[in-house]
């Protein structure tokens, strides 16, 4: 057995300890969980909530399969980490580059999530020009890189970050030029200029550090309802959410709920949560808990939107980078393999990874092993024979029987197709993964009586010899009734 495949069967162990310690954390978890099955994927089980379930992206990271794969399959909601800021869109005055950020858009609408716009006034990453304007030129510049960005995206983002991280920790405002120019007025005067150029997106206030009650999440509290006495468009407060393990606040839902009282939207926004390298076992077990925690807290609150985590997997997280020594703050491992938070979240979401829905997507499930159709080790390697392995909530598990009759995993693009090797119509024809071609070779009826059939042969998807064990492959085989060739998909 390989190391990963060793690593995969301790993290099936893991997946469980950790439901099982939420399950006598929680007591009643009968009673707070949402209907069962509500998705085996973190967007459908946040859907199924009324909710989205988002994950920032860069540019860069677009070709980066792995990610992109885990992107397609698990968010429904992209935030551009860098390429909508004010040194990206307007590097020189009056000069505009939407490239990046299109770009990010473009990807959204073909995966179907909504894009969270990020954002228009920050004091950092300006450009040089706009840090040194002279301050009675400040306004006029604000407004016109609002309207032009808010403008060029009208109708494409379902929110905007107008302002980001306006206060100091004491509840002070950042002296930065916005507020040396314009003093608080910045606030009022940005909103409504967004709000003017795209009356149809929600306009947020995002900030860190103010989830739970504290001298920070007061004052925005202070400044947020006198805001909205003033008829200033104000939609949402974003809470971003970058924890330390262990550290999540315990007043988390009750300060949401106070600002939702205000009748603002509220979102966890930026979600992450590092531990000190290397991570223990049992730091990842309580990152697992903190994640469900911050999802539970979210659901409490009718007016929490969704959850967004701030970068994919934990290779693509800024935390390493500006925390040496820290990291391992997502729910996804180096290799986009998920970590105990991502069956801890999906958990606490009502969702499931372990099947059972009876949908178009989630596992494949052999009735007669009760294990799982598996890419090895999460494959993309064209030509990959697939096989039986335990179920343990992989993106490597999880299937899509499409409208065309595909059975596709991953998604994105990354997505491939289960696949008659060769265009094999013979019993004992390897079944594999390959990018999806719309041949009938990738084409399977998914049936009531249990079998999943090739289109093009006829024959059905078997497991090879009848067995149960890990590894065993997959093939097409005359069909025969028996309980090697019995799926339920989802
Ligand atoms: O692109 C340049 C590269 O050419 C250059 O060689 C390199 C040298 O350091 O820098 C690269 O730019 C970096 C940029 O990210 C793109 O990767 C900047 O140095 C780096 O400072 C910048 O960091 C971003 C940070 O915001 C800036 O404040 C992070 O990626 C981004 O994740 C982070 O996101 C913020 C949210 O916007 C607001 N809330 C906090 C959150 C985390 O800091």
């Amino acid at each position: 057995m390989s190391l990963r495949r060793t690593l995969n069967g301790i993290h099936h162990a893991w997946t469980a300890a950790v439901v099982l310690a939420l399950v006598l954390a929680t007591g009643a978890l009968a009673a707070t969980t949402p209907a069962a099955a509500a998705g085996s994927t973190l967007k459908a089980a946040a859907e199924a909530n009324g909710r989205y379930f988002g994950t920032a992206l860069s540019d860069g990271d677009l070709g980066v399969g792995g990610e992109t794969a885990v992107v397609g399959a698990q968010f429904d909601a992209l935030t551009p980490t860098n390429e909508m800021k004010w040194e990206t869109v307007e590097p020189a005055p009056g000069s505009y580059d939407f490239g990046p950020g299109d770009q990010l858009v473009q990807f959204a609408r073909a995966h179907g999530m909504r894009v969270r716009g990020h954002n228009l006034v920050w004091q950092n990453q300006l450009p040089g020009w706009m840090s040194n304007l002279p301050l009675n030129q400040v306004r006029s510049a604000m407004e016109a890189h609002i309207t032009a960005e808010a403008g060029h995206y009208k109708g494409q983002v379902y929110a905007w970050d107008v302002i980001n991280e306006p206060f100091n920790g004491d509840g002070s405002l950042v002296p930065d030029a916005f507020y040396r120019a314009m003093g608080p007025d910045y606030l009022a005067d940005a909103l409504r200029t967004a709000h003017a150029a795209d009356p149809g997106a929600k306009l947020y206030i995002n900030d860190y550090n103010i989830e739970g009650v504290n001298a920070k999440s007061d004052a925005l509290y202070s400044l947020a309802r006198s805001l909205l006495a003033q008829g200033v468009p104000l939609g949402g407060i974003g809470f971003e959410s970058h924890f330390v393990v262990g550290q999540v606040p315990t007043d988390l839902r009750a300060n949401l709920q106070r600002f939702a009282d205000l009748g603002l939207d509220v979102a966890v926004t930026e979600l992450d949560d590092r531990i000190q390298l290397p991570a223990s076992g049992g730091a990842l077990q309580q990152q697992a808990a903190d994640y469900a925690a911050v999802v539970r807290a979210c659901l409490a609150v009718s007016r929490c939107v969704g959850v967004s985590q701030w970068g994919v997997d934990d290779a693509h997280s800024w935390i390493p980078g500006t925390f040496p020594g820290y990291g391992a703050a997502t729910m996804y491992d180096d290799n986009d393999r998920p970590k105990p938070a991502f069956a801890a979240t999906l958990s606490a979401l009502g969702g499931s990874s372990t099947g059972g829905g009876g949908g178009t997507t989630g596992e494949l499930r052999a009735a007669g092993a009760g294990k799982c159709l598996d890419v090895p080790n999460g494959s993309t390697t064209a030509g990959t024979q697939v096989q039986l392995y335990s179920c343990w909530g992989g993106i490597n598990q999880i299937w899509t029987h499409t409208a065309a009759d595909q059975l596709s995993v991953y998604g994105g693009a990354g997505r491939m197709c289960l696949d008659a090797s060769g265009q094999g119509t013979v019993p004992g024809t390897k079944v594999v993964v390959w990018p999806c071609n719309g041949q009938a070779n990738q084409q399977w009826h998914v049936n009531a009586d249990g079998t999943v059939t090739g289109v093009q042969s006829g024959l059905c998807l078997d497991v090879s010899g009848g067995s149960t064990a890990d590894g065993a492959p997959a093939q097409l085989w005359t069909c025969s009734g028996r309980s090697n060739q019995q799926w339920t998909l989802g």
